[in-house]
């Protein structure tokens, strides 16, 4: 039996492979390589190439016994969905279309969906739970939903089981150094405040000081990308075992602000990182922490790096070997 895991080269994907190859699954990444890295690729089988290519995942879904699919390949940044939504309809909802096609017509019928936080919009209340209302206030949670939605009437239809995890801040890296983030252009907080830590920024912009929050900054759940990555493990455990569908958190429950995010990266690197007030960036909400006791109780996840300190040495483990990210190996 081998997992199909799209969007394999990609961060949360590349890491989700090293824990599926660390538990013993066979696995087999496509990735259009858009995104991500051939060097972020620790399968030995790799197609380069697109889930809206039919003859390849035919290809694909001939040649391997696969009985389930993780799926990560998406457009995945906030403001470029807001600028141009068509491409998040397209690279989002139709490439996953296409790929339910696929697997309905070869018999595939396990999906573990790289789903995110961005699902809820503005939170009514928090911690968030599954159970809250989804109003996406972006095109890019927006699609998210939209394969969520997906996935429950192929489900009623095909009998497709499906398990959506809901991602909060995911940062951090492999302990053992091979993997980590590398985005072009970088836009999340911490590997842009390592990056000024490395010379490579003068300063971090903090997107607005006048939310009501106790310092004034945007509070976020950062969640470290190896339990992330468990927590795919698990979930695909847990479809084979009960052949049940769900929807889960995945967060620490805890909220750190922009400034405490910055005042606890100057303590791990050593240098001063100075900050610049910039203003609000459009659609950020002010607080978004998850409540993840649903994936631990059904899920058995448990968090293995859940302090701050944690999850920004090791992203700054990574930074500081690979000044330019995966380009550095060349
Ligand atoms: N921020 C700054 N300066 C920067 C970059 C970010 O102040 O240069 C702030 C943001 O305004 C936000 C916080 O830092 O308050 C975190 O921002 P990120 O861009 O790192 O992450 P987001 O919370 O915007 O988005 C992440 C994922 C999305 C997902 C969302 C859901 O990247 O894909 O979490 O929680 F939709």
């Amino acid at each position: 039996m081998s997992v199909l895991v799209t969007g394999g080269a990609g961060y949360i994907g590349s890491h989700t492979v090293a824990e599926l190859l660390a538990s013993g699954e066979d696995v087999i990444v496509l990735d259009n390589l858009q995104k991500g890295h051939s060097g972020a690729v620790l399968a030995d089988t790799f197609y380069q190439g697109d889930i809206r290519d039919p003859q390849l995942l035919d290809q694909i879904f001939t040649r391997h016994d696969i009985d389930a699919v993780v799926h990560f390949a998406a457009d995945s940044l906030v403001g470029e969905s807001v600028q141009d939504p068509l491409k998040y309809y397209d690279n989002n909802v139709v490439a996953a279309q296409r790929l339910l096609s696929k697997m309905k017509e070869h018999n595939v019928k396990r999906i573990v969906f790289s789903s995110t936080a961005a699902t809820y919009g503005e939170p009514k209340r928090i911690p968030i739970r599954e159970t809250d209302p989804t109003e996406p206030t972006n095109p890019y949670g927006e699609t998210k939903l939209a394969i969520e939605k997906m996935l429950k009437w192929c489900e009623q239809a095909y009998g497709t089981k499906s398990v959506s995890l809901r991602y909060f801040n995911a940062a951090g890296a492999h302990p053992d150094g091979r993997i980590g983030e590398d985005h072009d252009p970088e836009t999340h907080l911490i590997p842009i405040i390592l990056q000024v830590a490395l010379g490579q920024r003068e300063h971090v912009s903090i997107f607005g000081d006048d939310y009501p929050t106790e310092d004034g900054t945007c509070i976020r759940d950062y969640i470290h990308v190896m339990d992330l990555a468990n927590a795919h493990w698990l979930a695909l455990k847990r479809l084979r075992e009960t052949n049940e569908s769900g929807i889960y958190n995945l967060g620490n429950g805890t909220g750190f602000s922009v400034k405490q995010v910055i005042e606890t990266a100057r303590r791990i690197t050593g240098h001063p990182i100075p900050a610049q007030m910039g203003p609000r960036r459009a659609g950020d909400p002010a607080v978004l922490v998850a409540s993840s006791g649903k994936a631990k109780s059904e899920l058995g996840w448990k968090p293995k790096y859940d302090s701050l300190e944690q999850i920004i040495e090791s992203a700054w483990n990574w930074h500081r070997n690979h000044p330019a990210g995966y380009r550095s190996h060349i």
